[in-house]
């Protein structure tokens, strides 16, 4: 079947014939009618995620997927051929560029029905790492300040909504030329990150999701209350996240290390540094669709390609400035 894949590290994403997928007990074999595009991928592909991610190349690229069951494994139970699902399949069995992909069942949710397949492969990877951050790590509460950063991008977009659902005052930082477009998302507060400097801004924040790391980071910490919380996806893994992906002890030293810093700043501060690497979860993207049926959650999509401009479509995603997703269609 057709795929795009990376024969090693750095190099293109170009087109393949590989064998069709082996469809485990548990797994669902997913005809792919749209699939989205993630900085991971990129990331992946550039050799940015070696030493925590260790893939073996070549590697068949891509992280979320809407479309059809055409065959069930032999212990599957929660779909049936014929089934509209999405996905964000789990670390080490990604491949979502592909005619057609084999995914673990609780990685898998029905899409919602309101959804077209393009909508719904532009969730789960940024509606997952929203979820992990505001609900499962943040705690956020009805009447909490919540800083989101990168509000017009793929997770930024989702994070606001899902945010605003929970009842929490919603801060954001844009361009300007995105700001009436978050507004409509729901921030009440919009901050341009290019005229603006939002540590002058903003004070008494419970919680901040920071998605550009670095000096981002640093000054988002000053925003929060004492005891607030920091949860960034893009800053210095930290050694909660090591121990949890059972790196061994030579990477959890190091891992400990590069975050040291900014564990002090925030500790200083009294305030607290989380780093968020999100995970596959079909109940939690269950979760998600009923958002979405209900029109709590609208999909964001900026841009997409036929599936044979995947490689274009990837780069464009390092390059460009869509609002929200870029998704590929029509494996
Ligand atoms: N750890 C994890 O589990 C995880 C999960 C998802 C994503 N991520 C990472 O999180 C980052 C964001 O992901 P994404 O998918 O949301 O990216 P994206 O869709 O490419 O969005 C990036 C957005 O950042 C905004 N931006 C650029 N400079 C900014 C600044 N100084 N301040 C505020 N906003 C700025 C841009 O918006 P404007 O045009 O409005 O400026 C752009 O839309 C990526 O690095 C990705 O790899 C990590």
């Amino acid at each position: 079947m057709r795929t795009f894949i990376f024969d090693d590290y750095k190099q293109p994403l170009h087109g393949a014939d590989v064998p069709e997928p082996v469809v485990g007990d548990h797994d669902v074999l997913v005809a792919v009618a749209a699939a989205g595009l993630n900085q991971l991928d990129e990331k992946l592909r550039l050799g940015e995620f070696k030493l925590i991610l260790p893939y073996r190349t070549p590697l068949t690229l891509g992280h979320d997927v809407a479309g059809t069951v055409i065959a069930v494994g032999a212990a599957v139970r929660r779909f049936a051929v014929g089934d509209e699902v999405f996905s964000r399949p789990r670390d080490h069995r990604i491949g979502t560029f592909a005619e057609r992909i084999a995914i673990d069942e609780s990685d898998v949710a029905h899409a919602p029905a309101n959804t077209s397949p393009v909508e719904a492969a532009s969730l789960p990877l940024v509606a997952l790492t929203a979820w992990q951050a505001l609900v499962e790590r943040g705690d956020v509460q009805a009447g909490q300040k919540v800083l989101i950063h990168a509000g017009s991008g793929g997770v930024g977009t989702i994070a606001i909504q899902l945010a605003k659902h929970l009842g929490a005052h919603v801060a954001t930082t844009a361009s300007a030329a995105n700001g009436d477009f978050v507004r409509e998302l729901g921030a009440d507060v919009v901050i341009d990150h290019r005229t603006q400097d939002f540590a002058q801004e903003l004070s008494g924040y419970d919680l901040v999701l920071d998605s550009l790391g670095g000096e981002n980071l640093e000054r988002s910490l000053t925003v929060l209350r004492p005891g607030g919380k920091a949860i960034s996806i893009s800053g210095a893994p930290d050694p909660a996240f090591a121990r949890a992906a059972g790196l061994n002890p030579v990477l959890r030293l190091v891992i400990a290390a590069i975050s040291r810093k900014i564990r002090r700043q925030a500790k200083r501060l009294g305030v607290t540094y989380e780093f968020l690497f999100m995970r596959a979860d079909g109940q939690q993207l269950r979760r998600i669709a009923d958002l979405v049926r209900d029109d709590v959650i609208r999909p964001v999509v900026g841009a997409t390609f036929p599936f044979d401009e995947t490689p274009q479509a990837l780069e464009s995603i390092t390059t460009g400035r869509v609002r929200g997703k870029t998704v590929v269609t029509g494996a």
